[in-house]
């Protein structure tokens, strides 16, 4: 690893931007405004972008909000045997992986570590020993290089996601948007009134639908992970050939923490259907009717969230429906989203598969469009396994 700065960094306390513009990267280049909320937009950023929450490592570099590289390896082979993520495990493996990541990110997009700007490192929510691998990198790299740091929030990432790409929409034209948040550890609805201001208006009060999808496949022996096995599994099934439950929750005393029950949703129910139903049904496990099984199970889960994105647009006029997060690779679920959005008239933007799942081109783009939290003191850079969105 070329570290030109080091003589400059470890010579100067470094310059950090939460209190005005930055400095100027430690090539010396210097930004023209001096504000801390309208740098972002104005000047010209790179920004090497850093995951670790879960189980995929990722480095990338953006410029300008465009992806100049992205580098992603994926656990998955790693935690398959168990059937889900192993804490430490992942972070073993994210030991491992970063570096390389980092120097291949670095030579794809062509630049030096001169070159940079920001480095942003998700630092929450997520496993907190994988999160720390990647924090405690940024804070190494900042150390030696001199760059200030963003802290991002992994689910401001995904929200980001979508911004993402040459056909990125217009950002002005989109809000509020309401934005279908599915991943393997979060899920529900995200109504987005302006970039950075967001809040949940409903939520699964207990399995994310990646979750509600890896538990279905495990239990019809398909592997890890669930959501794409059961895709597979699931083409030129018949859906209909069994109700599972919706994932409905409205009209029961579940507390929803103040959000309203008809946006809110539960799996818990849907993976014990199952469960009982291929006790009962020995067969639908194997040959044509495993087909059929899988598409139904994975349209009980499609279904229980287009609900929702239904009850949500009935509630409030909104300037565009989005769908983000590793279940939003999904086909089906995206066809049914375009349905959605056609009905009510709004764009749908839907993440581009490579940006669903995690990646570290949305921390980095997120960060350069001002939506990560500057970090006055890297040192003490800590990392928040549940911080709220
Ligand atoms: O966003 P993500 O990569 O990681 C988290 O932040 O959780 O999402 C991972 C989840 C897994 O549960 C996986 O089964 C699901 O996304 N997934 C899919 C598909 N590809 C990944 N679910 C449905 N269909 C897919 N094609
Ligand atoms: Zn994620």
């Amino acid at each position: 690893m070329r570290l030109p700065h080091r003589r400059r960094a470890l010579a100067a306390p470094t310059p950090l931007y939460p209190s005005g513009a930055p400095a100027g990267n430690a090539a010396g280049r210097r930004n023209r405004v001096t504000t801390a909320r309208v740098w972002p937009l104005l000047a010209p950023m790179r920004v090497l972008g850093i995951e670790t929450s879960c189980d995929e490592t990722a480095a990338a570099v953006v410029e300008d909000g465009r992806v100049r590289a992205s580098r992603v390896r994926s656990q998955v082979r790693d935690h398959a045997p168990f059937g889900g993520v192993v804490p430490e495990l992942a972070s073993r493996r994210h030991v491992e992986a970063l570096p390389g990541l980092l120097a291949e990110a670095l030579r794809e997009a062509g630049l030096a570590w001169s070159d940079l700007d920001l480095i942003a490192v998700t630092a929450g929510p997520g496993l907190a020993g994988a999160l720390l691998v990647g924090v405690g990198a940024a804070q190494a790299l900042h150390a030696a290089t001199g760059l200030p740091l963003a802290a991002v929030h992994h689910l401001q990432g995904h929200l980001h996601s979508v911004f993402l790409g040459p056909d990125a929409p217009d950002p002005m034209r989109v809000y509020p948007m309401l934005v279908l948040l599915v991943s393997g550890g979060h899920t529900g609805l995200v109504r987005v009134a302006a970039p950075g201001r967001q809040a949940w208006i409903g939520r699964t009060l207990d399995d994310a639908a990646g979750e509600a999808l890896d538990k279905g496949a495990t239990l019809l022996g398909l592997g890890y992970p669930g959501g794409p096995a059961i895709e597979r599994a699931a083409r030129g099934g018949d859906p209909a050939r069994h109700a599972f439950p919706r994932g409905r929750i409205a009209g029961s005393e579940a507390p929803t923490g103040g959000l309203d029950p008809e946006l809110c949703l539960s799996f818990s129910g849907l993976k014990t259907a199952l469960r009982y139903y291929l006790r009962d049904h020995p067969e639908a496990r194997g040959g044509t009717a495993l087909r059929d099984t899988a598409a139904a199970y994975q349209e009980a889960v499609i279904d229980a969230l287009c609900a929702r994105v239904g009850a949500a647009l009935g509630r409030e006029r909104y300037a565009a429906l989005a769908g983000v997060g590793g279940v939003a690779r999904n086909g089906r679920l995206r066809s049914r989203l375009g349905e959605i959005a056609a009905t009510a008239g709004i764009p749908l933007l839907l993440a581009a598969p490579d940006w669903c799942t995690d990646n570290a081109a949305m921390i980095a783009a997120a960060a350069g469009a001002g939506l990560g939290r500057p970090v006055p003191d890297p040192a003490a850079l800590d990392v928040r396994p549940n911080w709220p969105l």
